[in-house]
């Protein structure tokens, strides 16, 4: 018992009451150190809300708090991370879960049901956390407009969708919607649909959210008369489509409306007691006591007594210290409620506000002021709201409170650069000393995370001052996302003229990232002071700062260069501003892009997709947008994941003991503090195997348990069971585990290369006569290129309960993975018993992308190994640091390539190496590499080639499985070297592509023919319908009209291989059960990840069968009913299964047919049962004429092709690196969708993905192989406000494909390349940029063009007057893999 639980405050441990969806939970031992969230889902079985990250960065665990407040007379309605929020700190609180707003047994919410309806939900993991921000959102604004609903979802993420769908179902409930009408006339509003416009939503400037409506369209988007893009015809009339042509998804009309008198109300209880706050109230647990004083004099006594209290608000830094960085704190204070830190007041010099008070709080009452107050006087205000709508997601401004962000005293905070430069002050006080106002000055933060504020003090209170007339304030922040992420760099200016001049009469600059602390720019501000504001003063600026902020080029956080960079920028920007601002010299035309603050119009687009043909039966799914069939449980939080099931009898928790060396002996693992620890029972290691330690999903190079030697930090060591995850997580990090350093450390592909460290055999494809190619050739280009790895970030991360039989060693393992089969021998294996005694089962998992198709097997056979020792069932959820760290992700690779080409941009030779990083192990590697080999002519056809690929070994994670496995990059490369065979010739990227391009009947580099092919058709079309030859007008007249803002144009098409590589995967069976009750259980071998696999099976067993979807029904994918199934992977899944589904659908139908005379399907099926017909069937199909050798370059690897093109559009800003992508056009080959809502989902979804995967998603790596981007806060993947402003997908139509099931073709992979057109246009804008500073010609950009690569390819002055550091001068604190 600590200590301080003697000592302070009463002497009973006090009672924890609050409510829950109506129904008071009142604890009498409520521990300190558990989160609202583990309590929902621990104590409450409310399983609802989702752990995606422990660490506020994805919203999956939001959740509604009430609060009543008194000072504002009502009550307060906040998102809020559960997975941050203490539970103690709910004391009083009314907590409302995705479960207490509807269901599926009584009714659902109007939110939950057009998020479902609109398809907005695929792994349905992120779901229950964005349906409670909406939730929240309509509870505090019933119509709410679209910039609070797009606000409202700055704090969720989601890594399926896309978003689009989402906002598109969420739009319904805003003003822009709903117009004169509330949106009650069908599909928006009358006024909207009477002028022929908004199909689904958004009618701005005559075009439609959801299809086009000039041209007659009709109100519920169906094209009457030839599609629309931007109003023009798409030039398709006459050509057979037009007829049957929807842009409608799902049917407005038949969403509930939303009534706001039917919300639960506010308990009357916890309104009552609102005013009782009068008790100290103290929760003991078992290594932390929580105070929550009665009264502010109580604070200052206990922070005098102990010092090193930690005072809590909103938790947001000291939670994610606690949970990742393992800091201990016993005692906690929370004054969060205490009215003397909780107020604002309006003094003569500015507003004064608690500290206490919340981020949320200071924006409303800034905005209020700005509008009410003359504008000169707001300035600082105006710059405070601009950052906080940067700064994280509304879940942590609603708690994050503003002393939590100045005492943390981040380097990177965003509001001290701020409060520095406008000189605020804080009142401090405490017990003794009373209370004393501080000057938020160069002297404030004295060291990193220090502050002047001594520790028995607290703070009250900050001043936020009025501007001047005279004076001008902006504050600037560039980030790796726009939207909630933590600054690069931040800045914050103030300047003041003496009055009537442009003489500075003084100036304050302070700066975020360029030091441990906040640091205001001191010499340069002396420097400036008394100076004219006109052009004589940049440079001095610029060369002043460059003093006052040094940094190494070691600099922990890298990317010196950039950050420096951007200090210079954004004076420049500043300065431009002021400069425009005190129109005392104009600022040329071309330079005003510089001062523009960011600007976003609200997302639209179209989807298109042909319809059914006319005939096909109504029970006919196939080809329609149905729902996904979980769409509803997942809304409602009724859809059980791994981790959602009930704890069993005896379960204990897995923690798992990782390497923290790359590469290092084992000399010793001492468990022995571990297993002294609360609620452990035993440790796992290597000797407690029954079977083999030996493992691997392809060959056998991994072990279960590192037994002598670790060969990557992550690598699994050991495991501790305990009875709780908490026990077992913190025992595990005691375990300790001495290492000896081993040589080399082999990390990147560069050092693999050095050491020649390559899996074995290395695979080439070679066609034609190269050498003779490149004599011939006009022109030869070589270069170098790389792409890096992307991160799955599945919503649900890895997880496993497995349970022991204790009969015949059979054993039973529900697992979140893509490979049931693989997860069941590889136990099987560890346990050294056969195969028949394991069966594994999935129900579903929250994403997969292909992270869960063999790296789940590394967490499952540890925890059979731990369930056999224990002979206790044993249950594992990573966390996500843990699942960053040990699950691989998609492989970084390097090419090096020669091309040859004629001058008319004709290709003719290609002659390309690549290397991937596959990590310490080859998993899939190989595979990965033989499909980047296959894709690395693009969409083109090239006489001559030669493409070998080297798999290196790494002392790194094991690489893996990742959507596109190893074609984007392969893919990628071709477009990289393809634009500079145009820019070198001269000829426009169109032409260069056009001229190269696929045709039907071309062979590839690996002599397969291709037939029907569709790349032309899919080209032309996006070219028309993105309207690309005005809009590059369009953008060549932008660029010639701005100097740092500049726009990008680019299309790309795509060819994707349809087939697993490894031939004997192309199988798959099915299993269909007809019940006497006439009800249908589907069982097929592949598994759901989100991707709709089970609704388009059941789709497809509904047209075979002839029976409406509702009959059937599929429970799980289990070992145990299809066996030796190939993981769900590949795109293939449907195909494969479909097919299987089908054959068994028929046999069943053929055993029916005697009965199918009259009566229903359950009479026949009935009378077959008592004539004792067998009313279960298998199906089981393989692909035919998959016959590749690659030794002989002969032979079809692939079934078929899917195609596709993309049009992108962005802008960049020039001086920051910042991007945003205008419009994307998309047109894909899907063949005849089995369901259009579903594939176009996937399109979008995995377009978003690659967007990703080439603009922002980069992994941070130290020298030593560790992973330092280990969770949402440093690993950023797209968010709402990242999508295209305008996004039309269209389907192609009229191009059935006679190889897959119902002429359908895979759409899981192939789209994801088309992200690569938004690489380009970022490419093609940093070109103007370089031009404008004379820079003609190719340049090289590796991928992900983050804001970093962005900015520093745009060179100018300011990035000339920071020049990088030669290599291998100096440790880099950060490497690319
Ligand atoms: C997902 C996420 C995103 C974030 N994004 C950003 C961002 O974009 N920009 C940014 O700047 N920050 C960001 N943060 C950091 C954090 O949210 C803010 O710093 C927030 O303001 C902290 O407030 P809090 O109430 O949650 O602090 P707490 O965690 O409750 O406390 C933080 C510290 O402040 C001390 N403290 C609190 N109040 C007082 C007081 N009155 N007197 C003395 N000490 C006090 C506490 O003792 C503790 O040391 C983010 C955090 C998370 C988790
Ligand atoms: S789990 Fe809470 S924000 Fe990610
Ligand atoms: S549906 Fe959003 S993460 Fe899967």
């Amino acid at each position: 018992m600590p200590e301080t639980e003697l000592t302070t405050g009463p002497e009973e441990k006090s009672e924890l009451v609050f409510f829950v969806n109506g129904r008071k939970v009142v604890d009498q031992d409520a521990d300190p150190e558990m989160t609202l969230l583990t309590y929902l889902r621990t104590k409450l079985r409310l399983t609802g809300a989702k752990l995606g990250c422990g660490e506020g960065g994805c919203g999956a665990c939001t959740v509604m708090v009430s609060r009543y407040s008194q000072a504002q007379g009502k009550v307060l309605h906040l998102a809020v991370n559960a997975c941050l929020a203490p539970i103690c700190s709910l004391h009083g609180a009314a907590v409302t879960t995705v479960e207490g707003i509807g269901s599926t047994r009584t009714r659902l919410h109007p939110v939950q049901e057009r998020l479902a309806k609109a398809h907005g939900s695929q792994c349905g993991f992120c779901t229950p956390g964005i349906v409670m921000s909406m939730y929240t959102l309509l509870r505090n604004h019933p119509c709410p407009d679209m910039d609070q609903l797009e606000a409202a979802f700055q704090g969720n993420l989601c890594r399926c969708t896309g978003y689009r769908p989402i906002l598109e179902g969420y739009k319904t409930f805003t003003k822009e919607f709903q117009g004169c009408c509330g949106g009650m006339a069908g599909n928006g509003c009358c006024r909207n649909i009477q002028n022929g416009q908004a199909a689904n939503g958004h009618a701005e400037n005559g075009q439609a959210a959801n299809g086009h409506a000039e041209n007659g369209q009709g109100a519920n988007g169906h094209v009457a008369n030839g599609d629309t893009v931007n109003g023009q015809p798409n030039g398709n009339a006459g050509n057979g489509w037009t007829e049957d042509v929807s842009t409608e998804l799902f049917q407005v009309s038949e969403f509930r409306p939303l009534d706001p008198t039917q919300e639960p109300i506010f308990p009357p209880e916890l309104m009552k007691s609102a005013g009782g706050d009068q008790t100290t109230l103290k929760f003991v647990g078992e290594r932390v006591t929580w105070i929550k004083p009665a009264t502010f004099k109580e604070v200052l006594e206990l922070k005098t007594k102990f010092p090193q209290a930690k005072l809590v608000v909103g938790n947001s830094e000291v939670g994610v210290e606690v949970k990742f960085k393992n800091c201990e704190y016993p005692l906690i204070i929370a004054p969060g409620h205490l009215p003397e830190i909780n107020f604002h007041r309006y003094t003569e010099h500015g507003i004064t506000f608690g500290a206490g008070c919340t981020l949320t709080y200071l924006n409303d009452t800034l905005t209020e002021a700005i509008a009410d107050l003359p504008e000169h006087q707001t300035r600082l205000f105006a710059a405070i709201v601009e950052m906080l709508r940067w700064f994280a997601g509304h879940q942590i401004r609603n708690v994050g409170c503003i002393g939590g962000n100045i005492v943390t005293a981040s380097p990177i905070s965003d509001l001290n650069p701020i409060f520095l430069s406008a000189g605020c002050t804080v009142t401090v006080a405490s017990h003794q000393g009373g209370s004393r106002v501080v000057r938020m000055d160069h002297d404030f933060f004295p060291g990193y995370r220090r502050t002047a504020v001594a520790p028995e003090e607290v703070m009250v209170s900050l001043d936020v001052p009025f501007t001047k007339e005279n004076e001008y304030f902006l504050a600037y922040k560039q980030a790796r996302r726009r939207d909630d992420d933590i600054a690069i760099v931040n800045a914050a200016f103030r300047v003041r003229f003496e009055e009537g001049t442009n003489v500075i009469r003084d100036i304050g600059l302070s700066f975020g990232g360029m030091a441990p602390t906040t640091v205001m720019a001191r010499n340069t501000a002396n420097r400036l002071t008394g100076l004219k504001w006109d052009n004589d003063l940049l440079p001095e600026a610029c060369s002043s700062l460059e003093d006052d902020l040094p940094l190494p080029p070691s600099v922990p956080g890298g990317m010196a260069e950039f950050r420096r960079t951007l200090t210079t920028s954004f004076f420049f920007k500043f300065f431009l501003s002021v400069q425009q601002r005190l129109n005392i010299k104009d600022v040329p035309p071309p330079y005003r892009s510089a001062c523009s603050l960011y600007h976003r119009e609200s997302p639209h687009g179209s989807q298109m997709y042909q319809e059914v043909p006319e005939g096909q039966g109504r029970e006919d799914a196939v080809g329609r947008p149905i729902m996904h069939l979980s769409a509803l449980k997942q809304v409602t939080g009724e859809a059980v994941y791994t981790d959602d099931m009930p704890p069993l009898q005896g379960e204990l928790y897995v923690g798992l003991v990782l390497s923290k060396k790359a590469h290092a002996k084992i000399l010793s693992i001492d468990p022995s503090a571990a297993l002294q620890m609360p609620g452990v029972e035993m440790f796992v290691g290597a000797e407690d195997v029954p079977g083999s330690n030996i493992t691997g999903p392809a060959v056998m190079d991994e072990e279960v348990f590192a037994s002598e030697k670790v060969t990557c930090v992550g690598q699994v060591v050991g495991a501790v069971l305990a009875d709780t995850q908490a026990h077992a997580q913190r025992a595990a990090k005691s375990v300790a585990v001495q290492y000896e350093d081993l040589e080399p450390k082999i990390i990147t592909i560069e050092d693999a290369i050095l050491h020649q460290s390559f899996f074995h055999p290395i695979n080439k494809i070679e066609k034609g006569n190269l050498q003779e190619a490149f004599e011939k050739a006009d022109q030869i280009i070589e270069g170098e290129l790389r792409i890096g790895g992307q991160e799955h970030f599945y919503l649900e991360t890895c997880a496993a309960i497995v349970v022991p039989h204790g009969e015949d060693g059979e054993m039973e393992i529900y697992c979140s993975t893509q490979n049931p089969a693989k997860t069941q021998m590889l136990a099987a294996k560890a346990l050294g018993v056969p195969a028949n005694r394991v069966v594994c089962r999935v129900k579903r998992m929250g994403g997969g992308f292909g992270g869960k198709e063999t790296r789940t097997c590394v967490v499952s056979s540890v925890c059979a190994v731990a369930a056999h020792k224990a002979q206790r069932p044993v249950r594992i959820m990573l966390d996500r640091d843990e699942d960053m760290m040990m699950i691989g992700t998609r492989h970084p690779f390097l090419s090096r390539y020669k091309v040859g080409f004629m001058n008319d941009g004709r290709v003719v030779a290609l002659d390309i190496s690549l290397y991937n990083n596959a990590g310490n192990s080859l998993d899939l590697s190989r595979g990965v590499m033989d499909r980047a080999l296959f894709h690395s002519d693009g969409g083109y056809t090239i006489p001559n080639v030669r493409a070998v690929g080297y798999v290196c070994k790494t002392n790194t994670v094991s690489n893996t499985a990742f959507r596109g496995f190893g074609g984007p990059q392969g893919l990628f490369f071709a477009e990289g070297w393809i634009s500079d065979v145009a820019i070198k010739c001269g000829i426009s990227q169109l032409k260069v592509r056009e001229l190269n391009m696929n045709r039907e009947g071309d062979l590839t580099h690996y002599n397969m023919k291709l037939e029907r092919c569709q790349m032309e058709r899919c080209w032309q079309e996006c070219v028309k319908k993105s309207d690309f030859h005005t809009r590059r007008r369009q953008v060549n007249r932008f660029n010639g009209e701005n100097r740092w803002k500049k726009r990008g144009l680019a299309a790309v098409p795509t060819k994707f291989g349809i087939s697993f590589t490894a031939t004997f995967l192309n199988q798959a069976g099915a299993l269909v059960h007809v019940y006497t009750d006439g009800s249908v259980l589907l069982t097929h071998g592949g598994t759901e990840m989100g991707q709709g696999l089970h609704t388009k099976m059941v789709q497809v067993a509904s047209r075979v069968l002839r029976i409406p979807t509702s009959k059937i029904h599929i429970s799980e994918t289990s070992t145990n009913t299809v066996p030796n199934t190939s993981p769900t992977a590949a795109s293939a899944s449907s195909d494969l299964n479909g097919m299987a589904v089908k054959l068994a659908c028929e046999t069943i139908l053929q055993r029916l047919e005697p009965y199918m005379g009259k009566g229903s399907w359950e009479d026949w099926v009935r009378a077959a049962y008592f004539d004792r017909v067998g009313l279960s069937a298998t199906g089981f199909y393989r692909t035919p004429g998959l016959d590749y050798d690659m030794q002989k370059n002969e032979g079809r690897p692939f079934n078929y092709f899917c195609y596709g093109a993309a049009v992108s559009e962005v802008e960049i800003d020039c001086l920051t690196g910042d991007h945003t992508v205008l419009r994307t056009d998309i047109v894909m080959d899907v063949g005849d969708s089995l369901n259009p809502a579903i594939d176009i989902g996937q399109i979008e979804g995995a377009f978003v993905q690659g967007y990703g995967l080439f603009t922002m998603e980069e992994q941070v790596y130290s020298p030593d192989g560790v992973l330092y981007s280990r969770g949402p806060g440093m690993y950023k993947i797209p968010g709402f406000a990242d999508i295209p402003v305008q996004l039309n997908v269209s389907l192609l139509r009229g191009a059935p494909n006679d190889k897959a099931i119902f002429s359908s073709k895979a759409v899981g992979e192939p789209p994801l390349f088309l992200a690569s057109s938004v690489f380009f246009a970022i490419k093609d804008a940093v070109s103007s940029a370089r031009a404008d500073a004379g820079l003609k010609g190719t340049f090289r950009l590796d991928s992900p063009a983050t804001a970093e690569r962005i900015r520093m390819a745009c060179q100018d002055q300011f990035t000339a007057q920071f020049p990088a550091a030669e290599p291998g001068s100096f440790k880099p604190w950060a490497i690319r893999l």
